[in-house]
């Protein structure tokens, strides 16, 4: 993200002049809707200034963690968590690489993260690493793009041009179906689905509770999710 300090700072305060300020409230409920978790650690990886996070931790009793590789990125987020009103007891902000996350085993039975994943390099070792921080019966809901209980319209206003398929561009490598397959197969031990809705792309993985689940078992692991 080549962008200079005054244009990090107005893309990271999250009040309500926020380009996406009217999405993230919209994202969380959805999130919350479709997984039904309101309780114990939720990680937001790429937080930035952590928008989703607080919208996830108004509506929610879950414990708030938002890492990010930019440390200007977490002074606002810690400054947006205060300006709405969420109670720091509740929040942890870490510098962290998706890559190698400072994070131990199970940590987190929700793992979030929106916008983040078109600047990693290595897709597959960051899905190992989501994988190894996750609770078994943990769910990921990690990808990039809007709620699809915004109009598509409002969604499609607020995509950047270059977050299209056909952008040639490294950033946008991931939007393909194959792309994040091939990466989500170099962590066989997970259950895992891929979003497409015309809203986004995310990727949906379980750790399944038990180790020595059966092959049989895998399509159970998931609330419902369209
Ligand atoms: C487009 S911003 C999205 C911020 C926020 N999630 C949102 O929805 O507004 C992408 C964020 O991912 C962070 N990021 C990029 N590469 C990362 C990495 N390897 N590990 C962790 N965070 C990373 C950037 O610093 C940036 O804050």
């Amino acid at each position: 993200m080549k962008k200079n300090k005054k244009d990090l700072l107005a893309f990271y305060r999250y009040d309500r002049h926020h380009p996406f300020a009217a999405m993230y409230p919209l994202l969380a409920r959805q999130i919350v809707d479709d997984f039904d978790i309101t309780g114990g650690r939720c990680l937001d990886i790429g937080t930035g200034g952590a928008p989703l996070l607080i919208e996830l931790g108004k509506i929610t009793d879950l414990e708030l963690s938002g890492m990010d590789i930019n440390p200007d990125a977490l002074a606002l987020a810690a400054e947006n968590a205060r300006f709405h009103g969420l109670p720091g007891d509740r929040l942890t902000f870490l510098q962290g690489d998706v890559h190698a996350m400072p994070l131990p085993d199970d940590y987190a039975r929700l793992v979030v993260s929106r916008g983040s994943i078109p600047f990693w390099d290595d897709h597959a070792a960051a899905f190992r690493e989501i994988f190894r921080v996750l609770q078994p019966g943990g769910l990921t809901f990690v990808g990039g793009g809007f709620s699809r209980y915004q109009s598509l319209e409002e969604a499609n206003r607020m995509r950047p041009h270059w977050a299209r398929k056909d952008n040639p561009e490294k950033r946008a490598r991931w939007l393909h179906r194959e792309f994040l397959e091939e990466a989500l197969l170099q962590v066989p031990e997970a259950d895992w689905r891929i979003i497409e809705d015309g809203y986004g792309t995310w990727v949906v993985m379980s750790k399944p509770a038990s180790s020595a689940r059966a092959d049989g078992d895998r399509k159970g692991a998931f609330h419902a999710v369209p």
